[in-house]
């Protein structure tokens, strides 16, 4: 064997190993890429059944007329009634609830999702890791439900209601008025959120009542159909 042939073999196994890392950088970007695994929301099932998570983002040309609540937080018009309804309802059960949270510009999510990063940051973790942390709470610009004013996060009015009470009433009653808890304990996997209590969205009164029925999340549900 000659030096020549020697010093061909090392190049080989060089360009060989050259190859694999960039393999690897490539498919590190394709998996990590927010946007790789990205459709746009489906509204074939109508308004409101928009499946709007990790891998599901609002489409360009979504439109929504917002009707502004009593306290100036906005939400689709066309939820307000059974809001409306269900908050009345709620009171006669001596529970006092309010609207915490509706609709959110991208914008707006995007500032609450950096203030979260940055918060994990000022902990110790770094920046790759707080982003990740931070979107199993926070849903990235474009998906969140609350940029498309079908969901409310709903606090106890802490004069006479805490936010246990408001939850725990919310939890037995909200499907009745076509509201789900979208983020339920045992579901995470699957909605790739953490478990938020507070957070409501509107799906209409028949889908609601299947989804009780069945313990099913919006995810499930929309595979159902
Ligand atoms: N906190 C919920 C998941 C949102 O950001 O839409
Ligand atoms: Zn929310």
């Amino acid at each position: 064997i000659t030096i020549v042939e020697v010093r061909t073999m090392c190049l080989f196994k060089k360009l060989i190993i050259l190859l694999g890392v960039l393999l690897l950088i490539l498919s590190g970007y394709i998996v990590f890429n927010p946007h790789t695994f990205m459709n746009d929301a489906s509204i074939n099932n109508g308004w409101n059944l928009i499946l709007v998570d990790h891998t599901n983002r609002i489409p360009a040309h979504y439109q929504t007329t917002l009707q502004k609540l009593n306290n100036g937080k906005e939400v689709d018009s066309r939820i307000v009634p059974s809001l409306s309804e269900m908050f009345i309802d709620a009171r006669k059960d001596n529970v006092y609830m309010q609207v915490n949270e509706g609709y959110r510009s991208k914008e707006m999510q995007q500032k609450i999702l950096d203030e979260r990063v940055a918060h994990y940051k000022s902990k110790g973790l770094i920046t790759i890791l707080a982003k990740r942390y931070a979107l199993n709470y926070v849903a990235a610009p474009l998906t969140s439900e609350h940029e498309l004013g079908l969901a409310v996060d709903l606090i106890g009015d802490h004069r006479y209601t805490t936010n246990q009470s408001a939850y725990h009433w919310l939890h037995e009653n909200a499907y009745k008025y076509g509201f789900i808890e979208r983020y339920p304990i045992d579901k995470t996997t699957m909605t790739n959120m953490k478990y938020e209590p507070w957070h409501y969205r509107y799906v209409g009164k028949k889908a609601a009542l299947n989804m009780h029925q069945s313990n099913y999340c919006l995810e499930e549900y929309i595979d159902s159909l």
